[in-house]
């Protein structure tokens, strides 16, 4: 069963003080959550967030659905979003992923049966001038080749 950390309850309580709707703070704290929570939101996640910011399942699970940047099952300690959006496109990204996913041996969206990666295609992450990209956790790598990309995942620990 899901249960925020004291760190993260004091987050998300904090979240619910700065706005006056409620139903503000619900992505900040699915953001919260799913850090802590491995990079997902399952539904006893969703459940936990309900009772402590008081607010309908329904409510939470419509913000969390519409979202892509909240994932509906386990990634991989990284993971790989590549943008395959116009700019992207036209500078190789699909191929890029898809070579990606292939000297990885998983497809996309699945996880490496080591944990380690999720190759995901997203839509635009606002680093068009610098296509084909790609962000892992936290971090943007733009101006990428195939190989490149996968030296980059190779190098992370
Ligand atoms: S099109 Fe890829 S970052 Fe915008």
């Amino acid at each position: 069963m899901f249960q925020l950390s004291n760190e993260g309850l004091t987050k998300v309580k904090k979240e619910l003080q700065r706005y006056e709707s409620k139903d503000s703070a619900i992505i900040p704290a699915l953001y919260v959550a799913q850090k802590e929570n491995k990079g997902w939101i399952s539904p006893d996640v969703i459940h936990h967030l309900s009772q402590v910011m008081d607010i309908a399942e329904s409510k939470i699970t419509e913000v969390f659905s519409f979202y892509t940047m909240f994932n509906k099952k386990p990634v991989g300690k990284y993971h790989v979003q590549v943008c395959c959006t116009l700019s992207c496109a036209l500078n190789g990204a699909r191929e890029l992923a898809d070579h990606l996913c292939h000297e990885l041996k998983v497809r996309a969206e699945e996880m490496t049966e080591d944990g380690r990666f999720t190759i995901s295609k997203v839509e635009c992450l606002g680093s068009c001038g610098t296509a084909p990209m790609m962000q892992v956790n936290d971090r943007y790598y733009e101006n990428l080749t195939p190989e490149s990309a996968m030296n980059i995942l190779r190098g992370l620990k």
